[in-house]
């Protein structure tokens, strides 16, 4: 398998940063994958439009770990616009590429983001939807097709 993924994919799938929880965190997002029913908790910790610490869980594959890793990276002390604006497809470039069948896994990094962005307006009573804009539903149904 090592053949198929970038060495940096490699180093963040064996060595994960900004794994575990925040128990004091501003804000919680979690998402789905719905094409492998895969799942992605984010942590985040704001301060001042900062964002100061992230936190990531998943139950999800090699491509998904080494994804969220480098997310959390990217993310962590940036501001709030800056986290917004991450694409899946920048998280992958910074990876130096993902094989085309896994390039699905990097979507959940970027969706869990904005979803605890969301829930970080949403706790402070503000709409998410016109800033953080529409987000997949949490899917639980564990499927097949997450081949680990
Ligand atoms: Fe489920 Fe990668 S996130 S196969």
């Amino acid at each position: 398998m090592a053949g198929m993924y970038s060495d940096k994919v490699m180093d963040h799938f064996a060595n994960p940063r900004n794994v575990g929880q925040l128990p004091d965190a501003d804000a919680v997002g979690e998402v789905g994958n719905p094409k492998c029913g895969d799942i992605m908790r984010m942590y985040l910790k704001i301060d001042g439009g900062v964002i100061t610490d992230v936190k990531f869980q998943t139950f999800g594959c090699g491509a998904a770990i080494a994804t969220s890793s480098m997310a959390t990276t990217l993310v962590k002390g940036r501001t709030i616009d800056d986290a917004l604006k991450l694409t899946n497809k920048a998280v992958v470039e910074a990876l130096d590429g993902l094989p085309p069948a896994k390039v699905h896994c990097s979507v959940l990094a970027e969706q869990a983001i904005k979803a605890a962005l969301a829930d970080y307006y949403r706790r402070r009573g503000v709409d998410p939807e016109p800033i953080v804009g529409k987000l997949e539903e949490p899917h639980h149904d564990h499927g097949e097709g997450c081949a680990l």
